[in-house]
Formats: C-alpha cells, structure tokens, sequence
C-alpha cells in the first residue's frame, strides 16, 4: 500500500524536505497564529514554553511544527518515541539529562508505557520526579530535581491518552488536512529542493491526489519524478503524472486499490455498513490500526465514510465515486 512504504525511505525524504522554520511550515494558519502567541509570551517571561499536544493524522506535520518551535525559541529538542519508553529508567535518564529550557518531543506518546506515564504527571507539574526505589514495605521515594523542560507530545489517536496526562499540557493543537493550495505549495518547495521540473497543471494534479497530507505529497512528487526519468525527459508533466497515477493505482481523489477494496467491502458484505472496526479489519485483511489511523481518517475527511454509533457507513458520495448505483448495492 503506498501510504504504507518503508519507514526508512520516509524518515529519508522527512528530513531533506521537513521545513526548518515558520516561513517555510505551509499552512495551519489557526495552529500558527495560536503558537505564536504563546512562543512570544514564554520569550518575553523568559520562561520556557508550556507543554503542548499535537495531534492529528499520520504525515500532516506534528514533528515538524515541534522543530520549527525550537528553532523559534532557540532551544534544543530531544526526541523520543512512545513505544521505546518502557521503563521507570527510561525516561528518569531522558529527563534529568535534559538542558534547562529545551524540548522533550515524544511521538506517538498514546503508546508511551502506564508507569512511565504516571511519572510524567509530576514532571510535568512540578519539575521533579518520583521514583521509588525498592520493594514491599522496604520501598521508598525518592524525588529528583528536573531541568525546566516543554513536554511535546505528538500522537494520532488523543483519545487514548489517559485524562490526568492530557490535562497537563498547557494547549492542545489539532492539526488539519490541508487545502489544495497549500499542499500545490508544499509540492512546488519540494521540487525546488529536489531540483525536480514540473508543469504547473502536474502540481495540480499531484496536490490532488495527495490526500490533503504533505507527508504523501513528497512520497508521490518522489515516484511521479521516478517515472519522469524513466517515460520521458525528466520534466513532470501532466501526462507523465497521469500514467504514474494509473500505474500505482491512485485514482482522482488520491484512493489506492485498498482504499477501494475496504469501501466496496463495506458495500458488498455489509450492505453498505455500519460495521464495527473489527469486522470490518478481519473483512479487509488490514490491521485495526492501519485502518483507524491511516485509512479512515482521510475517507471521512472527504466525506465517503461516517461514523456513527453503530459503526462505519459508506455514502452516497462514495457510491457516486466508485459508480455503484444503489441496485447494484441489492444484489451485491
Ligand atoms: N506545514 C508543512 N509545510 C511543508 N511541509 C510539511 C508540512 N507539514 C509536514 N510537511 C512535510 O511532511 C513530512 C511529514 O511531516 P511530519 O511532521 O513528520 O508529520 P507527522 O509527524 O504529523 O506524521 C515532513 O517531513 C515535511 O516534509
Ligand atoms: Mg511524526
């Protein structure tokens, strides 16, 4: 699936591309007026910044805006992920070697472990840490003093985050699915850096099918650029797009072949829902996650999905795409 390629080829083309700093972070005007109220008053207090919650869809640029805000405040960022911190010691050895002032970033921090989670409350309160050292009635606390730091946590699924760890931080952001234009400009930064040739009406094109996500408006420039190089002179135009769009399968709203096979699952089996998840991911072959994180949230975005207490319904408007009439429906 092509949202789905390799880690490592993302975190490749992640780092060339990721903006440094504000003037080149496109879009979420909302996120960035509110941040910078907040970046300019912890600047003239000369304190550190609060802690901030971003969350939001795979690719749509949580890691970057919490670069972006250290480049702005002129502190250092360590980043962590979610899943890696397990232990007590983890993130005590994290913590207490942070600089005063910087930038803790923990990614995916819905999957950070409970006991590391539960030390974070007071960390995040307080600046110090509660460990107990020991067992059974030979157990004691202990406290350490922390460096001043901004907690930045970043994660798909805020639900999932236990109500006092939410409540900590100071303001919670979530970020949005980007217009046609902002992800056209996105594309052209992008091929700048790459040093790619295109055709106005290819980046149209391209921001089109990208699914509002700048994360997969790179991967896609990346593989159209691909077939530039190999079907005609290097520069993308709009008919090179178009046989790299069919050769992948990427139809004119930006759905893949699995996009297609879940919502005519949905169709065929489940007389056009609803379904619960775990139907529907036992149907489909895809894992829960997969399609709570990356494949729904764009289908409800442009409206083929809803979700309503009972489960997922496909709608009309995703019939109309796929040109399935409702007879059809009956005797699928
Ligand atoms: N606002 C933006 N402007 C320009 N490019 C962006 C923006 N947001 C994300 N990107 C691009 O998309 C890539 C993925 O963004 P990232 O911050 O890693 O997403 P997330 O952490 O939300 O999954 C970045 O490397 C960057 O190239
Ligand atoms: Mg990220």
């Amino acid at each position: 699936m092509f949202v789905k390629t390799p880690p490592t080829e993302d975190r490749e083309i992640d780092n060339t591309l990721r903006p440094r700093n504000w003037e080149e972070y496109v879009g979420q005007q909302k996120l960035k007026n509110n941040l910078r109220v907040i970046i300019d008053a912890a600047k003239q207090r000369n304190e550190s910044l609060e802690h901030l919650l971003f969350y939001g869809g795979s690719g749509l640029g949580k890691t970057t805006i919490a670069h972006v805000i250290a480049h702005e405040m002129g502190v250092g960022i360590r980043t962590c992920a979610g899943p890696a911190l397990e232990k007590a010691g983890d993130i005590a050895s994290i913590l207490s070697n942070l600089e005063e002032g910087s930038i803790l970033f923990i990614d995916e921090c819905h999957r950070v472990n409970k006991s590391v989670v539960e030390l974070l409350y007071s960390a995040m309160e307080d600046y110090t840490l509660h460990l107990v050292m020991g067992k059974g009635p030979m157990a004691r606390t202990m406290e350490l003093a922390l460096p001043r730091f901004s907690l930045m946590g970043a994660t798909t699924r805020p639900s999932l985050l236990p109500a006092p760890f939410r409540n900590r931080f100071g303001a919670v952001f979530q970020l949005e699915f980007y217009n046609t234009k902002d992800m056209e400009q996105i594309i052209r930064r992008s091929s700048s850096l790459l040093n790619i040739e295109m055709l106005k009406e290819a980046e149209t094109a391209i921001a089109e099918r990208s699914r509002q996500t700048p994360r997969i408006a790179n991967r896609l420039l990346k593989r159209v650029r691909d077939f530039a190089t190999t079907k005609g002179s290097g520069t993308i135009t709009p008919d090179i797009a178009s046989l790299a769009f069919s050769s992948l399968g990427i139809d004119e709203m930006g759905l893949e072949q699995s996009d297609r096979n879940m919502l005519l699952t949905i169709i065929t089996r489940f007389k056009g829902g609803p379904v619960g998840i775990q139907a529907l991911a036992s149907s489909t072959g895809e894992d829960v996650e997969t399609i709570l994180d990356v494949t729904e949230p764009y289908l409800l975005q442009i409206g083929f999905l809803e979700r309503t207490p009972r489960g997922r319904v496909v709608t009309r408007k995703a019939y109309e795409h796929l040109k399935i009439s409702g007879t059809q429906q009956m005797i699928a």
